[in-house]
This record gives structure tokens, sequence and C-alpha cells, in this order.
């Protein structure tokens, strides 16, 4: 059940670092190194003001939006992460639930601990599936094949990770991640190249650069699918260029929830300028530290299409299953909506930068 104080979604948290086990609860909450970036994602939010206006005549708005051929009722999604049964037995088949409660878009990822086929048949709303590109291509591709003919809407290719990220936090708890091949969607899968060194050896230019995903992979994919493909983990303006050079339908600005290279600006903060980029030929989206409805309000300011939410809904998952996912995520929901009422937006694409305080 939810516990009844919970007011927002970051209540959550402390229920859910409470009932998982240390290990888990560092996986999920943590981030790379130092969490500098983890930290930024959350105060570069805070950071931005809104101006309130008052008495406009709002009736007849609403937040529906249509993205890559789905259709939805307001512009938050489940981020993809792995490894839902750490937080309820039915993994992310719960969640799921939950997402399709909320009238959510869900991305499931790569490393699901349910099968992509067995997600797809229990859905009620439009799936998207996050891949990793794996060292073997021949398998990867199959995987594509497999989401294309499970009935998943969009691919969404997560490209800031080709190694894993420092997770010093992870290390300390003594957390330890399944083998690639244990996961439920890449049974069979060999891995050849491991990021490791001896003591006086590289760890990262003695072998390992020969399997990991370049731009030809992306060109690739391209061909090989119609599925609408997004590329998720973008922060710099001059990939958003290639990337469209190659014909991607979408690009996610996000650092990765701060989960991989810290140091790094907020998500928030690389957002105009991959939107400038862009210049509205294909939708950009954003994740990284949504906690409040005025968060998502103020990424559509700055020019997301959407936005995705990651630990909040692990939290939710954690504290009280499908019912705490539907929570978490029409709490943001009703958050966006009243953040739009005071703000004097009727719909989505009356927000804009006109939202924000510019002091003066
Ligand atoms: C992730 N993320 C992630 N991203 C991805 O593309 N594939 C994945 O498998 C995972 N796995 C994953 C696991 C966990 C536990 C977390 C917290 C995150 C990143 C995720 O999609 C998203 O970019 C961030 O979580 C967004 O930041 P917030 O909302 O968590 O602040």
């Amino acid at each position: 059940d939810i516990p009844s104080h919970i007011a927002s979604v970051t209540d959550y948290e402390p229920i859910a670092r409470e009932r998982l086990p240390a290990d888990a609860f560092a996986y999920i909450s943590g981030a790379a190194a130092d969490e500098l970036t983890l930290a930024r994602n959350r105060t570069a939010f805070d950071a931005l003001a809104l101006k309130s206006r008052v008495l406009a005549d709002l009736r007849g708005g609403g937040t529906a939006l249509s993205l890559f051929g789905c259709d939805f009722v307001h512009p938050i999604l489940v981020a993809p992460s792995g490894r839902h049964r750490l937080c309820d037995p039915h993994g992310e088949l719960a969640t799921l639930v939950g997402a399709g409660g909320a009238k959510a878009g869900m991305v499931v990822s790569t490393e699901a601990d349910i099968r992509l086929e067995e997600l797809a048949a229990a859905a009620t709303a439009p799936l998207w599936f996050q891949l990793y590109v794996q060292h073997d291509r021949a398998y990867t591709l199959d995987v594509v094949r497999r989401a294309e003919q499970a009935g998943y809407r969009a691919l969404v290719v997560t490209v800031d990770a080709p190694v894993h990220g420092l997770r010093n936090r992870e290390l300390r708890a003594g957390y330890r991640g399944p083998k690639l091949s244990e996961f439920a969607n890449l049974a069979g899968l060999h891995t050849t190249h491991f990021a490791h060194a001896d003591l006086g050896e590289s760890l990262m230019f003695g072998g390992y650069l020969e399997a990991v995903p370049v731009w030809e992979d992306i060109a690739r994919l391209r061909r090989a699918t119609k599925l609408p493909l997004i590329l998720k983990g973008i922060m710099a303006p001059e990939d958003a260029q290639r990337a469209l050079e190659l014909g991607v339908d979408g690009i996610i600005v996000s650092n990765h929830g701060g989960r991989v290279l810290d140091s790094q600006p907020a998500s928030i903060e690389a957002l105009p300028a991959v939107v400038r980029e862009v210049a509205g030929r294909v939708p950009v989206l954003m994740d990284g530290g949504i906690r409040r409805g005025t968060d998502v309000l103020k990424a559509l300011a700055l020019g997301a299409a959407a936005v995705l939410v990651g630990r909040p809904v692990l939290y939710g998952l954690a504290v009280a299953g499908p019912a705490g996912v539907a929570h978490v995520l029409h709490l943001l929901r009703c958050e966006l909506e009243i953040a739009m009422v005071l703000t004097g937006c009727r719909t989505l694409s009356d927000i804009g930068p006109q939202v924000l305080w510019q002091p003066g």
C-alpha cells in the first residue's frame, strides 16, 4: 500500500532505502564517481525560476501529445532501467501495470529482468525498446528483430555508456551485477571483450575498444529497421547534428542520471544547445533529475517534447509495487498541470521560454 504521508515523489526515496537491501539501493540510487553530475541534475532544475501568470482562460486545454506515431495523454515517460526484480518480485511486469494505470509511456531496458516478448504481451499502452549495442552485432540485430516482432513502437539506442561508469557507491556497498548473458533478453550472448587491466596494463586500449559501438552502428541500425530510431544519451550539439545526418527520428538529452561520466553538466543545462542545433527537425526529449511537475514544465520550456523519469519510478516500485509506480507518475502529471495553470499554459505547445523568470 501507499504510505499515507507521501505527498511528493521524493518522499518515496527514504522509504525505499529502508526496504531495499543496501547493495540494491546503492545500485538504484547511486551514480558515477563523486556523483557531481547526479547532484547537478537536481541543482540545475532548482536554479531555474518560473514566472506566474494570472487570470488566463485555460478552458479546453490539456497535456496530450503525439510522439513517433504514439499518442500520449501526458509527456511523462518511464525511463529505461534494468533489474526491476530488485524492487518487486514481478519485476518490469509490475512497472508496466503501474505505468499503464497512469497512462504513461514506458521504455523497456535491454537489461530488464523479464523478456521483452512477455512484457509486450502484457502491455496496455505503446512500449518502446531500449537497445544496448552488444559486442556481437549479429546478436544485437536479432534483439532488434525480436523487439519489432513483439510490437515495440520505437527503438531507443543508448549511446552514452560504451563502458561501465565508475560506480564507486556500488563497490562500497558490495553490489555485484549479473553477467550480460544472465539478463533475460541476452541469454546465450557471448561477451568477448572485458574492461579489465592487470597492473601496468591499459584498461581501454588493449583490445576492449575493438567491439564498442561507433557511428557506423547507428547507420547500420538505420538501414536495418523501420522503427523510429531515437538516440539516448546525447549531450553535445555536435553529436545531435551527426545523429540527424544519419537519419535518426529523435534524440534524448541525457547524462544517464549521472551514472556514466561524472563532471558533466546537468541534462537540463545541455538541453538548450541541442534543441537549437536540432531546430525542430525531430523531437528532443530529456531525462535526469525530474522530481516535480515544475521540472517537467522547465524542461518543456527549454524545448523538450517530453521527459523520462528514472529513479523515482523504481522507488515507487520498491515501496508499493504497481500502485507506487502509478502514484509517482500521477503525482508528476498532476503537478505539471498545476504548474501549467499557474503559468498560463493551456496546452503543451503553449509552454515556452516565457514561463521562465528572466531577471531584470
Ligand atoms: C538507469 N538508466 C538506464 N538507461 C538506459 O538507457 N538503459 C538502462 O538499462 C539503464 N539502467 C538504469 C538503471 C538504474 C537503476 C537507473 C537509476 C538508471 C538511466 C535512465 O534511463 C535515466 O537516464 C536516468 O535514470 C534519468 O535520471 P533520473 O530520473 O534517475 O534522475
